[in-house]
């Protein structure tokens, strides 16, 4: 061990997650030697702006604006991006594959979107290309799937994949905050995407379970196929609502492996509140995994922030500089199935999706209505579970009806809701949010 040279690695990017990496590589160093069989030694590392002050020690590292330095240096063996988003990331990544740099990336987006293209060229250059901080944060997902859950058939996942959302929902519960309120504090915390909307319309999760189900399934990946729905426009009166019904809502991610074919889908949920994935909070993610084999699992940590995403970005690092003496076809394939084994799955047809849902509408108080309504859901065969007319506002002149049913297929729950908005007495749009309770 002591005769090997460091491991010299170029870190792109030097914001929320480059400077954790640094920070977690300086304290732990001697840690990481011990468990590595090699020191780690970071040579060099690019930002927009040197000028910027950043809660991190980059002496001894040559700093520079210009990207593109990093991925042809030969003096770097792995080039770790942190950059995020789509282009320059994906350019630097293939072309620091090309001059036959190992990588490891946070940046699930680029991930779930070229990810086929980066892991091909990856395979042709003989390198690796590791991303567990992708997906959950600070959880090892990713290798939980790959390694530790390869023994079974994964029938289904489910959880909190976006900490950015939770923290939202929290806070929205908590503190009965704003919307706009809280994302501030989230972004500010180092949460949220440089592009929150990410975040907030459910793309950052759907990117996430892109790359979980690819993994748990050995499907290619295909981010075009996840059913993706965020948590804009959610009013604190749905989170109070779903709490006297005995919910609370959280973000959730679904990838099922089901009779009907495979279902991904992200999208706000009630669950029950005695359920621990209704009291995963703040920043935390968590993950429910069942494998024919070892039956249901819980994975829960933290979901964003600097070093909880660095402990996944180190760990790759470790794992990166682990397999360097081995052979690539040797390596654990980067989507846990081997690369000529992927294959296509049938998708379950989005009408055919069966969920409970919750509905909340606006109704004229007159006698009538209420019979209507459920009239309507009777001829669909869609049955309820609970139904509440909460007090109106005073003076108001139409009131809230909240609504909870039973299972029922996606395409019934949409012809029901086109025939209650077309009544007279109902002012409109009708709220609806899926019911997960897991049983
Ligand atoms: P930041 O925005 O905090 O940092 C991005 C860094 O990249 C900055 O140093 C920035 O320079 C640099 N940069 C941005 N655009 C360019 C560009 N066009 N060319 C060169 N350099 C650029 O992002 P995060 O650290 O939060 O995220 C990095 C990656 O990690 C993303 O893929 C994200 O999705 C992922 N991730 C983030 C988590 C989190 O909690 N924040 C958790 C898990 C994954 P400068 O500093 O000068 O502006
Ligand atoms: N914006 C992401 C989130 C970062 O909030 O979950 C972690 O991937």
């Amino acid at each position: 061990m002591a005769n090997l040279p460091p491991v010299k690695i170029g870190v792109l990017g030097l914001g929320t997650v480059g400077s954790g990496t640094l920070n977690v590589l300086r304290r732990n160093a001697g840690e990481i030697t011990r468990r590595a069989g090699r020191s780690i030694e970071v040579v060099a590392a690019s930002a927009r702006d040197l000028s910027r002050p950043r809660p991190v020690d980059t002496s001894g590292i040559r700093l520079t604006t210009d990207p593109y330095t990093l991925v042809e240096d030969p003096d770097i063996d792995i080039v770790v991006e942190l950059i995020g988003g789509v282009e320059p990331a994906r350019d630097l990544v293939l072309r620091a594959i090309r001059h036959g740099k190992h990588v490891v990336t946070a940046n699930k987006q680029l991930i779930a979107l070229h990810g086929n293209e980066v892991f091909a060229a990856a395979r042709e250059a003989g390198v690796s290309v590791a991303f567990e901080a992708a997906v959950a944060g600070g959880i090892p997902v990713i290798k939980t799937l790959r390694e530790a859950l390869a023994g079974n058939t994964i029938q289904w996942l489910a959880g909190i994949i976006n900490g950015t959302c939770n923290y939202i929902l929290t806070a929205m519960a908590e503190r009965a905050a704003s919307f706009d309120e809280v994302l501030a504090e989230a972004q500010a915390l180092g949460y949220a995407e440089a592009d929150p909307a990410f975040d907030i319309d459910g793309v950052d999760a759907a990117h996430k379970l892109t790359i979980l189900a690819a993994i748990a399934f050995g499907i290619p990946l295909d981010f075009d196929r996840v059913l993706c729905e965020g948590i804009r426009g959610l009013e604190l009166d749905d989170i109070r609502y779903a709490e006297q019904l005995g919910y609370r809502i959280k973000h959730l991610a679904f990838a099922v492996n089901g009779t009907r074919g495979i279902e991904l889908r992200v999208h706000p949920t009630l669950v029950p509140e005695r359920l621990m994935l209704a009291n995963v909070n703040d920043v935390m993610n968590a993950v429910l995994i069942c494998g024919d084999a070892v039956g249901p699992m819980l994975l829960s940590g933290a979901g964003a922030g600097a070093e909880p995403t660095a402990s996944s970005v180190v760990g790759d690092l470790v794992d990166v500089v682990r397999g360097l003496s081995v052979e690539a076809d040797n390596r654990v394939p980067s989507l846990a199935f081997q690369p000529d084994a992927l294959s296509e799955a049938p998708m379950c047809p989005a009408g055919e999706i069966e969920s409970a849902y919750y509905l909340r509408l606006r109704a004229v108080d007159q006698p009538g209505v209420l019979a209507e309504i459920t009239r309507i859901l009777g001829s669909l065969r869609i049955s309820i579970e609970a139904i509440r007319q909460p007090e109106p506002a005073a003076g108001a002149a139409t009131v809230p009806i909240i609504i909870l049913t039973h299972t029922v297929r996606e395409a019934a729950m949409d012809e029901a809701i086109r025939q209650i908005e077309e009544r007279p007495e109902i002012e409109g749009r009708i709220t609806r949010y899926r019911v997960e309770t897991f049983e």
